[in-house]
């Protein structure tokens, strides 16, 4: 079966059945990129645009690396170097570059509702590499992923997010994604950093971090978002590290092997210390790794729809 949509836009509504192909998929992709020659046709011939009008390291290298395993042509747009400099607007760049005769977009941009748009003004298939504090589907697909690699299911795990959740589209697609697929789903921090009526999302809310490791299976740790005035909800790293910084010593106060998961970039001692980032609870690394084999998935089930 086919995905149900053309475009990635999200998780909040897409169906189990399309998450599991993606993950299912992926898993042989995965495999590609153990052997020698980590290269696939699939995607010859098609060309694909990467839009990213934002920073990014870990998304965009690994949906370029995955477009090249696939053997697609692939292009880079990034504003610092492109004639948005000269005012040209999203609209009339979107247009010049679809006028080059190109398949996909996937597109990161700093407002919500970016990818949506470019449905309506291009025939590309869309994937979101996260729009604002909106949505960042592919991540949550690859923490998904990571999950049952580890677990072995996802159906029935207690996963918290923990940190900025205000300020985070990773953990909206998480949220959606999880509870899609069965998982028991809580958030937890301080008041100030959940956005009002998360309940409504059918979540548990810990502002006890002892707690949240306690009764949850997976702790995904958040980035203090920073450059998005995440510092103004908080009185100071250190005052946040005090409260919810998960450590080691934290972690051992309960007899429990949890997966720690962080969709990076980390802020090391301040979300989470470097001895629990580089410790055996941690995926952080294998989150990246399957990060192209479940963006290679995207973009192979996306760009062979008829
Ligand atoms: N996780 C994530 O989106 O990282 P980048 O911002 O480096 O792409």
């Amino acid at each position: 079966m086919p995905l149900s949509s053309r475009h990635l836009l999200g998780l909040n509504g897409v169906p189990r059945e399309d998450i599991e192909l993606i993950l299912d998929t992926a898993i042989t992709f995965r495999e590609v990129l153990d052997r020698p020659i980590k290269k696939v046709p699939t995607l010859q011939g098609k060309t694909i645009v990467n839009l990213f009008y934002e920073n990014s390291t870990r998304t965009r290298i690994s949906f370029e690396l995955a477009q090249k395993r696939l053997s697609a042509d692939t292009v880079n747009f990034s504003t610092s170097t492109s004639s948005t400099k000269k005012g040209e607007t999203f609209k009339d760049t979107v247009r010049n570059i679809e006028a080059m005769k190109l398949d996909m977009i996937v597109v990161r941009h700093e407002s919500a509702g970016v990818p949506l748009y470019l449905t309506k003004i291009s025939n590309a298939n869309i994937i979101n590499a996260g729009d604002g504090l909106h949505e960042h589907p592919t991540q949550a697909l690859l923490d998904m992923y990571s999950i049952k690699e580890r677990l072995g299911k996802i159906e029935g795990l207690k996963v918290c997010i923990v940190g900025d959740v205000a300020h985070s589209r990773v953990a909206l697609s998480n949220i959606f994604g999880l509870k899609t697929m069965g998982a028991q789903v809580s958030v937890c921090g301080p008041a100030t950093m959940m956005p009002l009526g998360i309940e409504k999302l059918g979540v548990k809310v810990y502002h006890d971090i002892n707690k949240a490791i306690a009764e949850n299976d997976v702790l995904n740790i958040l980035r203090i978002q920073l450059e998005r005035n995440a510092g103004s909800t908080i009185p100071s790293t250190r005052e946040y590290h005090n409260y919810y910084g998960v450590t080691a010593e934290r972690i051992s106060n309960y007899n429990k092997e949890i997966v720690i998961l962080h969709p990076g970039p980390i802020n090391r001692g301040v979300e989470i210390t470097s001895e629990v980032a580089d410790g055996p609870y941690q995926v952080i690394l294998d989150q990246v790794t399957n990060g192209v084999a479940i963006r290679m998935a995207v973009l192979y089930l996306l760009g062979t729809m008829h």
